[in-house]
């Protein structure tokens, strides 16, 4: 097979770490190569490398057999070389047609919409991607803004196609018609770079996976001739097991009852109604459903980010419905919150001032105004310690040049460090390599073992029925029912999780 690109002993150091030490990859034409790694392992920044974003120490780059020098991303799309980032980069009131044409050097006088609205019409029916181009980016879901930025590379005519984490934003539906629309890029003579940690994703696409340990390439695989727990091990150095083990279930007292509460969405209707359910301590309380289907009002009423129209949320006794998001944390509500972004850290901090966020003020991280440093920097210490969060330089990195996996493993050991007896865990996983997702799942069990009450929230069935002790199934923002997950399959939860309900017993 010709290869397309060639990367030989690169190598990019950031202050106190080897992101990338000594990595060669090839890309052969038309093949979709996957790169696999832990949280940290330096995959986005190889892939930045590719795309003219970062300037490595040293090593070599070919496309086409072709020396090149990348030193900025228009060069990258120059030589044919299109990146989909994890996190989209679409303006959000423009129409997707302005969004494709952005920063493109009009031909002739001015740039024409309307013939490139008709170019991206045709290419988005070619690719079956079926993207409107008059459509505002604001008005369309994520997958949609994903096949936008596909169509961004398309537009201009990339041959190499890198995504990085395409799939940890998208629905279990939208996977599936990625994972079909890579198929087709490749039957139209594309090739591409697929980074995710989803080995099952690996093995329905890939055609060869480069395994990145801590900055190092440990060897290359033919994906047919691999299996899922070969490439698991290869890059975790050790067994991973993805059977979870528990306790027996022994729920205690209750924790938190939630009465009859009707609660409004972003867009001022009604997102989650009449919604009951109890929650008691020893207990993991999985909610599955499709996205956007009340589960986002849940958790925001329970933590305090949304009020509510009517109905009691009552935690350990007392009504909290009308306590502010720090009262309620106070009273032992923790929160992992969906979008690390938005909600998570502030990505200018450091690290140790990340893991006191809520706490800053209080005993035993200040003292009559004063900040204690060794405190909050021990703190920060034992949690990248029992969390594995890796980064370049410990407690003080800032954690906007942390990798997205180890953020991600930075806010659930703050929150879990912060003794909740009520925890939510929203999409704990996202982003996470396998390894780092069993040690997650145990954390969350352990919590439940202690006598915790844990509701979790995942788009990914497996997840829920892994760690649930019972799973609450929201569709239309209604209960459809409450199941004992030990009696349940995937098939009655799909059936609940379209609004039918086949044969559930009541709140168990
Ligand atoms: N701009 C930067 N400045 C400082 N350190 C950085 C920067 N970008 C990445 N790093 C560090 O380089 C290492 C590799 O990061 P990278 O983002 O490439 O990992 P990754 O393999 O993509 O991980 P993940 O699966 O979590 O996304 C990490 O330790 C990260 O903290
Ligand atoms: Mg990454």
């Amino acid at each position: 097979m010709k290869s397309i690109v060639e990367m030989y002993n690169i190598r990019k150091e950031f202050p106190g770490i080897v992101a990338n030490d000594d990595i060669s990859i090839t890309l052969g034409e038309g093949e979709i190569l996957a790169l696999l790694g832990e949280n940290g392992a330096g995959k986005s920044t190889l892939m930045s490398i590719l795309f003219g974003l970062y300037k490595p120490e040293k090593g070599i780059i070919k496309i086409n057999g072709t020396e090149v020098n990348i030193t900025n991303p228009n060069q990258a799309c120059d030589l044919g070389i299109g990146m989909v980032h994890q996190h989209f980069k679409l303006v959000h009131n423009f129409t997707v047609t302005q969004n494709i044409v952005l920063g493109m050097e009009p031909k002739g006088l001015f740039l024409n919409l309307k013939e490139a609205a008709e170019k991206i019409k045709e290419l988005s029916n070619r690719y079956n991607l079926d993207v409107d181009p008059y459509s505002k980016i604001e008005d369309i879901s994520v997958g949609m803004q994903q096949r936008v930025e596909i169509l961004k590379m398309l537009y201009r005519d990339a041959k190499v196609l890198i995504f990085d984490e395409p799939t940890a934003v998208l629905t279990p539906q939208e996977i599936t018609s990625l994972l079909s629309i890579m198929k087709n890029l490749i039957n139209e003579g594309k090739s591409i770079i697929l980074i995710t940690h989803k080995l099952k994703e690996i093995k329905a696409v890939a055609d060869r996976c480069t395994v990145i340990r801590r900055g190092k390439v440990i060897g290359t695989v033919n994906v047919k001739d691999s299996s899922v727990t070969e490439m698991a091990e290869m890059m975790v150095g050790r067994k991973v097991s993805f059977k979870v083990e528990k306790n027996e279930y022994k729920p205690g007292k209750e924790i938190l009852n939630i009465k009859n509460i009707n609660v409004m969405n972003h867009r001022n209707v009604i997102g989650l109604k009449d919604f009951s359910i109890s929650v008691k301590e020893g207990e993991i309380l999985g909610i599955a459903g499709v996205e956007g289907n009340g589960q986002s009002e849940l958790v925001e009423a329970i933590t305090g980010l949304r009020k509510i129209e009517s109905g009691e949320i009552i935690h350990l006794g007392d009504d909290v419905k009308t306590l502010t998001i720090r009262d309620r944390f106070l009273r032992g509500i923790s929160h992992i919150p969906e979008d690390r972004h938005k909600h998570g850290l502030v990505l200018d901090y450091s690290l140790e001032d990340n893991m006191i966020l809520e706490v800053a003020s209080l005993h035993p991280y200040s003292k009559r105004g004063f900040l204690k440093r060794d405190v909050i920097r021990n703190h920060a210490k034992q949690i990248i310690k029992d969390f594995d969060v890796r980064s370049g330089q410990g407690e003080i990195t800032i954690t906007r040049t942390m990798s997205g996996g180890n953020q991600q493993k930075a806010i659930i050991g703050r929150e879990i460090k912060h003794n909740p007896n009520l925890l939510i865990a929203v999409q704990p996983t996202r982003g996470l390599d396998v390894g780092s997702i069993e040690y997650i799942h145990k954390r969350l069990i352990e919590q439940r073992d202690k006598g915790k009450a844990v509701i979790l929230i995942s788009l990914e069935l497996d997840e829920i029925m892994d760690l649930s002790d019972r799973i609450a199934v929201l569709n239309g923002g209604n209960l459809i029912g409450v199941v004992d997950a030990t009696k349940t399959n995937e098939n009655d939860l799909g059936l609940m999780m379209a609004g039918i309900n086949k044969g559930v017993e009541g709140e168990a």
